[in-house]
């Protein structure tokens, strides 16, 4: 919820090793698609930290290989908000594998930025539940949970 008691979705948005230098291209066009940045931090992940936030992909093939990858250099972590903002960056960004969002949707981020399924420039929370944890993973002190209406304004 805003100071005026409407709520606003919030998401987590990664900028990943492989974007990192076009980072702010990509703040560019997400600022221009209508989401605001509440929090902003640029971070180099730990192993254990990165396996930690990817822990639903652990035992998969590519674990190794995504936790390689994402501990490489520097990453952006932001909480963008906007109506619907999940959704609404799930289909900016494109699909997961940015050779299939070359040819399917070639305006989106991964298909500007990424190169293949690892390399895709560019990470978005899929539902509300990892929204959340994702969001308190990167910005422990970030509210994320819906305050009642008629709460101060000075409380947010
Ligand atoms: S799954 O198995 O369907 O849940 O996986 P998917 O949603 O497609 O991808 C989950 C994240 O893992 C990354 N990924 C890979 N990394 C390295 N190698 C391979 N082969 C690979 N496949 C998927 C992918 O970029 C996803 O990262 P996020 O940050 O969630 O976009």
């Amino acid at each position: 919820f805003n100071k005026h008691g409407i709520f606003v979705e919030r998401t987590l948005a990664l900028i990943k090793p492989d974007a990192i230098n076009t980072a702010d291209e990509i703040e560019t066009i997400l600022l221009n698609h209508g989401f605001a940045i509440l929090q902003k931090r640029r971070v180099t992940l730990t192993a254990e930290q990165c396996s930690d936030f990817y822990s639903e992909h652990y035992g998969k093939k590519f674990f190794p290989s995504l936790v390689a990858f994402m501990t490489s250099a520097p990453i952006v972590a932001m909480v963008l908000t906007k109506e619907n903002a999940i959704q609404q960056w799930r289909e900016l960004i494109g699909p997961t594998n940015s050779i299939v969002a070359k040819e399917t949707y070639p305006d989106s981020i991964r298909a500007l930025f990424g190169t293949n399924e690892q390399k895709n420039a560019v990470h978005g929370s899929d539902s509300a539940v990892s929204a959340e944890r994702e969001i308190r993973f990167f910005f422990p002190n970030c509210i994320v949970e819906p305050i009642p209406i008629g709460q101060p304004a000075k409380d947010y």
